[in-house]
């Protein structure tokens, strides 16, 4: 997704950006460049990387500026359609993150008006509004131009000579970085956290004039105070501490994401006096929404809440939660998004509300649009999580699950009670994990040679295959599909061949036998198996051609073991195939479009 950043202080503001950009690469895009300001406006963009911009730039000297980096929506990734735009003096720069739906509209008005488009984007009609407006006062211009505009953007607006950024947004993130000698501005915290962690979020409708010394938010031509939040991941947290990958990273600090998870609800939940994490008492069923891998995640809490609450819990994509038309309004509603931008989980979590249900937000970062809508949030520890893939939420969302079934006042108390020993073991079973990654390295160059791969599992495990074959699928380009065990017979099985692996996820419960049985049906059809199971399971070493142990647990946290074990296995797969493991093609961290 389209990342951008802003500086205005006393330093140099070119190697700021530029420093400030590389940060946001995480995110994904195809180009990227910069504009200074100082008495003109200097711009420097190219469909290249950050690095590449930075060497290639000439030096500008000011101490003002916009970055941006494009991930190609309308238009090509080419120089002219990079960012910034500039209107027909060059002296307006913009920078945008978002869709301008009526863009067609306003360039076809425009161009009959005198201006000079040079970009397929949507983007580029934006400096030339705030042209047409312009009158002295570029906030006023602005403020006249977003009148004009439909969809959602992000803006930062740079002019000439003026020593002050305009920024504003509507349905895409935007954060001012408040620092001693100068501000800052992105569309993410990493962006900006090697300069400063104190952190004010725009809201929809903001229009804020930025300056060296002072931060002014008006929205509706009124001025508003928007609350500083202290964000308490260090640097080095997003960073890639001498790992060759974020993901790899991100996966090795599992055990720690795990602890600091649950140790902020040991504090804030005092079981003696049987309280719980979500504040609702009677709760008769749950709606759960979320989109990628935190859909996988709520998959799951399915399992754990329905076992230890016996109520009923719906799981829905955010992206089709828009089209279903009866929603149970007294259905206690968990929203889980890492990034707390998903624009198809805001959606989905305002129409729950609209609906009259009650939204609780499970999310990883502090001040985020989704804990700003709803009703409640939890948050997960698992600090930034700059891989493309994510990982250590997935777990850290599991453990927000964990944590509020079993507090719940009417979870089984002795089975949650012996539960609660366990989970306080999973950081060392994740540990234990961790320390078989030669074993699994192994595995995962024997799966780098095949072309499509499927993983199975049943019960709360069969989520568990889903997101094995997401996280496989989105970084080695390998066609892999998850699916229940008992789901084979009815098309998969057609397809079976010694060309096709499959990986069996095996947990000693209720499935035990089906799968065992689902084994031995693919190995009839001649497809190798890899079968994940706890340590000592004899039965399948029999069966499977090759078998990945993983620490024994109760069956309720066999999820976290195993999937910790499928996340080594996609990144070896796709290290082994020389893919861009942190930044896999076409995808984004934050997905802010719809
Ligand atoms: C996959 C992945 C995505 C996200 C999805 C939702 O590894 O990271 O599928 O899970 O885009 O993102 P959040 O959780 O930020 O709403």
């Amino acid at each position: 997704m389209c990342g951008i950043v802003g500086y205005i202080g006393d330093k140099q503001a070119q190697s700021i950006l530029l420093n400030c950009l590389k940060r946001l690469e995480y995110r994904g895009y195809d180009s990227c460049g910069i504009a200074v300001g100082g008495s003109s406006v200097g711009v420097y963009k190219d469909a290249v990387r950050v690095e590449t911009l930075g060497q290639a730039s000439p030096r500008f000297n000011g101490t003002v500026g916009v970055g941006h980096t494009r991930w190609a929506t309308h238009g090509a990734p080419t120089q002219v359609n990079a960012h910034p735009h500039l209107d027909c003096t060059g002296n307006i720069a913009v920078v945008h993150n978002g869709v301008i739906t009526n863009f067609e509209q306003l360039k076809r008005q425009l161009t009959g008006e005198g201006h000079n488009f040079v970009s397929e984007t949507d983007t580029e009609v934006i400096p030339h509004l705030i042209e047409k407006y312009y009158d002295g006062s570029l906030e006023k211009a602005v403020d006249a131009a977003l009148r004009d505009l439909e969809g959602s953007y992000a803006i930062i607006v740079l002019m000439g000579g003026r020593p002050e950024l305009i920024i504003a947004r509507k349905d895409s993130p935007l954060i001012v970085g408040v620092g001693d000698r100068g501000n800052f501005i992105a569309s993410d915290v990493p962006a900006i956290l090697a300069y400063t962690g104190r952190v004010i979020y725009l809201e929809d409708g903001d229009i804020g004039v930025i300056t060296q010394k002072n931060i002014k938010i008006s929205r509706d031509g009124k001025r508003v105070d928007r609350e500083e939040h202290k964000i308490l991941w260090s640097v080095e947290d997003a960073q890639k501490a001498g790992y060759e990958h974020f993901m790899l990273k991100e996966i090795h600090e599992q055990p720690r994401v795990i602890r600091n998870t649950l140790g902020e609800y040991t504090r804030v939940v005092d079981l003696a006096a049987g309280s719980s994490l979500i504040g609702e008492a009677g709760m008769e069923s749950m709606l759960m929404l979320a989109s990628g891998t935190s859909y996988n995640a709520a998959l799951v809490g399915k399992y754990i809440i329905e076992e230890l609450l016996s109520i009923p819990v719906m799981v829905e994509l955010s992206s089709e939660f828009d089209y279903y038309k009866r929603i149970l309004a007294r259905s206690v509603t968990i929203a889980i998004t890492q990034s707390g931008e998903t624009a198809d989980t805001l959606k989905a979590m305002k129409k729950a509300q609209e609906a009259g249900c009650r939204v609780v937000a499970v999310t990883n970062v502090v001040g985020s649009t989704a804990s700003r809508i709803a009703n409640q949030t939890i948050y997960t520890r698992a600090g930034p999580e700059i891989s493309v893939a994510a990982t250590k939420s997935f777990v850290a969302q599991l453990m927000v699950l964990y944590w509020l079934a079993m507090t719940y006042p009417k979870a089984d108390a002795r089975r949650s009670a012996a539960l609660f020993t366990e989970l306080r073991q999973m950081p060392s079973k994740v540990q234990q994990v961790l320390d078989n990654e030669n074993a699994i390295m192994g595995h995962a160059e024997y799966l780098s040679k095949y072309d499509n791969v499927f993983f199975i599992g049943r019960g709360i495990n069969f989520p568990v295959a889903l997101e094995g074959a997401l996280k496989l699928k989105e970084i080695s380009y390998i066609h892999a599909e998850g699916l229940a065990g008992g789901e084979m017979k009815h098309h998969t099985l057609a397809v079976l061949s010694q060309r096709t692996p499959v990986i069996a996820l095996l947990a000693k419960d209720d499935t035990y036998g089906a799968m065992l049985t689902n084994i031995k049906e693919i190995k009839a059809r001649g497809a190798p198996v890899i079968a994940l199971a706890g340590d000592g399971e004899e039965a399948i070493e029999e069966l499977a051609d090759f078998v990945i142990n993983v620490p024994r647990v109760d069956a309720v946290f066999s999820p976290v073991v195993n999937i910790v074990a499928l996340q080594l296995l996609a990144y070896y797969t796709a290290k082994k195939r020389g893919c861009p493991i942190d930044f896999p093609r076409n995808l984004a961290k934050s997905v802010t479009v719809e």
